[in-house]
């Protein structure tokens, strides 16, 4: 059923027809105010179809917070000028006057007033009183009085009489009932505009006209076609509800990106803006030749070992590339001698027996280097396939890799890195360097510092750190260098071809970012879900 503001206002609509009402008279009407109409009736009964709402906009006057003050207080001219009638009256019946004719003695001091008004309203008081000409200065003593006119017969109060008179008209909603005094005319209001006390609001009232479901408003309308209705007949007669299509949808639970892909898209937007092109990740499980012996990490290295690395049972090994020249260049830079020599350009190698069943075991990839030293074999041979003409070549990657890790609140055995890397002639260690600031200045970082380290496949290695305004300390941030000669000529490169690359974990700015202390709540399968709702999209800054 309908709720008795609705019934009433349906009568009243009824009463008026066939004219439209405005809103503000139906209010008026009904008794109660414009919003309360608006919410409580009108818009429940234009749903139902059972009226027809023509919006109208109009802009009326309200007052400011300071207006408001004002209306109650009185305006500052008026409080000074009370003051300093109570304060001349209060020495008079003390002193017993000064006799000098203006009724004012030696006037109030300006930190008196002060101490009684407050030095805001003091300041503004004074200023409009004095234009007024209710208030004088004494200029030696800067002590302030009335003056004789206003001292003889207090002045009225007419801003705070026309700020009561605009806030009651808006109390009243606006219906003009009651026994409010007439609004002030608009000269009047725009002066009060100038001092900021009262300002022009936009506000929607309606016309309102009886719709076409008018006549059956009153009868209980069915939201549900039930089978009782149906067998029984009584759907004939039924008054439906109808549809309210332009109502807001529930909050869906799915189709939020977890915290790891927010921070990702904004790192490859990074890439992006820089002209890196994105490489193809796709592949967890990897051989050891591209992993490891590709990148010039010799088959002893401690990485290697199943205490780091993940191996696979099944299937355990894979076949090495076609390309057997190539596999025999890595090998031979590994072996060194003179082989070695003549690939690497030099290098002595690591000086053992190279085994290709090493090479070939499947493994859980460690780092997407990998993919980055297929990318790169890529480039080589599509140097070699153009004649050797050689396109320089910016590419990035963000996926997952594994390491055989002990858990803890920090590490997993699975997490991202995000990795870069550009390949052109003639790159130096100042070229890295540029690029790095350049790709962190991207994140807020801007103060960064290099500190040598090893990683097998680059040389010079530098670790980047960069100093962290938030945490107030200098934090690790990646890793990087040069790769190798041993890396690039094996697989065909040109001998000046350089390219520099650097890495970083996406855990960690994403855990600094989203405040997550412990990996495990951001990761894995006992990650906190509900954050994932939760989380604001990502935007990079340190
Ligand atoms: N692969 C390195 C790591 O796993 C990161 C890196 C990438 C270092 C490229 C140098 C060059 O930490």
């Amino acid at each position: 059923g309908l709720a008795p503001l609705e019934l009433a206002t349906l009568d009243a609509v009824c009463a008026a027809a066939p004219a439209a009402l405005p809103s503000t008279d139906l209010a008026e009407a009904v008794g109660v105010t414009h919003g309360v109409l608006v919410d409580g009736a009108l818009k429940t009964l234009a749903a139902r179809e059972a009226l027809v709402l023509t919006p109208v906009l109009h802009e009326v006057w309200v007052l400011t917070a300071e207006g408001t003050t004002y209306a109650s207080a009185g305006s500052p001219e008026a409080q000074l000028v009370a003051h300093l009638a109570t304060a001349t009256a209060a020495a008079a019946g003390g002193g017993g006057g000064d006799g000098d004719g203006d009724g004012s003695g030696g006037g109030c001091s300006l930190p008196d007033v002060d101490a009684a008004l407050g030095a805001g309203v003091r300041k503004i008081g004074m200023q409009q009183a004095m234009r007024q000409g209710w208030v004088v200065m004494d200029k030696p003593t800067k002590a302030l009085r009335l003056a004789a006119d206003a001292a003889a017969s207090p002045p009225a109060d007419a801003v705070a009489a026309a700020l009561c008179a605009l806030r009651d008209a808006a109390a009243d909603g606006g219906g003009g009932g009651g026994a409010a005094a007439a609004l002030p005319d608009e000269g009047v209001l725009k002066a009060l505009a100038k001092r900021k006390l009262v300002t022009k609001k936009a506000t929607k009232t309606f016309t309102v006209v009886g719709g076409p479901r008018l006549a059956d408003a009153r009868r209980p309308q069915a939201t549900d076609l039930g089978r009782d209705a149906l067998t029984s007949g009584a759907w004939r007669s039924l008054a439906f509800k109808p549809y309210n299509f332009a109502a807001a949808g529930k909050p869906v639970d799915g189709g939020h990106l977890h915290t790891l892909l927010k921070v990702r898209e904004q790192f490859r937007l990074i890439f992006l803006e820089m002209g890196f092109a994105e490489m193809d990740s796709a592949r967890y499980v990897e051989s050891s030749f591209w992993n490891f012996d590709a990148l010039f990490q010799p088959q002893q290295h401690p990485a290697r070992d199943e205490h780091d690395t993940f191996f696979l049972s099944f299937p355990e090994s894979s076949r090495l590339p076609d390309e057997a020249d190539y596999v025999a260049r890595v090998k031979a830079a590994h072996c060194g001698g003179p082989d070695g020599a003549a690939v690497t350009g030099g290098s002595r190698g690591y000086r053992y027996a190279w085994s290709a069943a090493e090479a070939r075991k499947n493994i859980l990839r460690t780092h997407t280097t990998a993919v980055s030293c297929r990318m790169l074999r890529r480039l080589a041979t599509a140097t070699a396939d153009a004649g050797g003409v050689f396109t320089p070549a910016k590419m990035f990657s963000i996926d997952r890799v594994f390491r055989n890790e002990t858990l803890d609140a920090t590490h997993l055995a699975e997490f991202h890195q995000i990795e870069g890397l550009v390949a052109d002639r003639g790159l130096s260690l100042g070229h890295l360097k540029g690029v790095i600031h350049t790709f962190f200045k991207k994140m807020g970082m801007d103060r960064l510092r290099f500190k040598p380290t090893h990683n097998p496949y680059t040389e010079p290695s530098l670790e980047v750190h960069a100093f962290h305004p938030g945490l107030d300390k200098w934090v690790e941030v990646g890793n990087s260098g040069m790769f190798r000669p041993e890396m690039l000529l094996p697989m065909g490169l040109p001998p000046d071809v350089r390219v520099i690359a650097w890495g970083l974990s996406l855990e960690r700015p994403t855990m600094i970012k989203y405040g997550v202390s412990n990996i495990r709540d951001l990761f894995g399968h006992k990650m906190d879900l509900d954050a994932i709702q939760r989380n604001p999209i990502c935007r990079i800054t340190f």
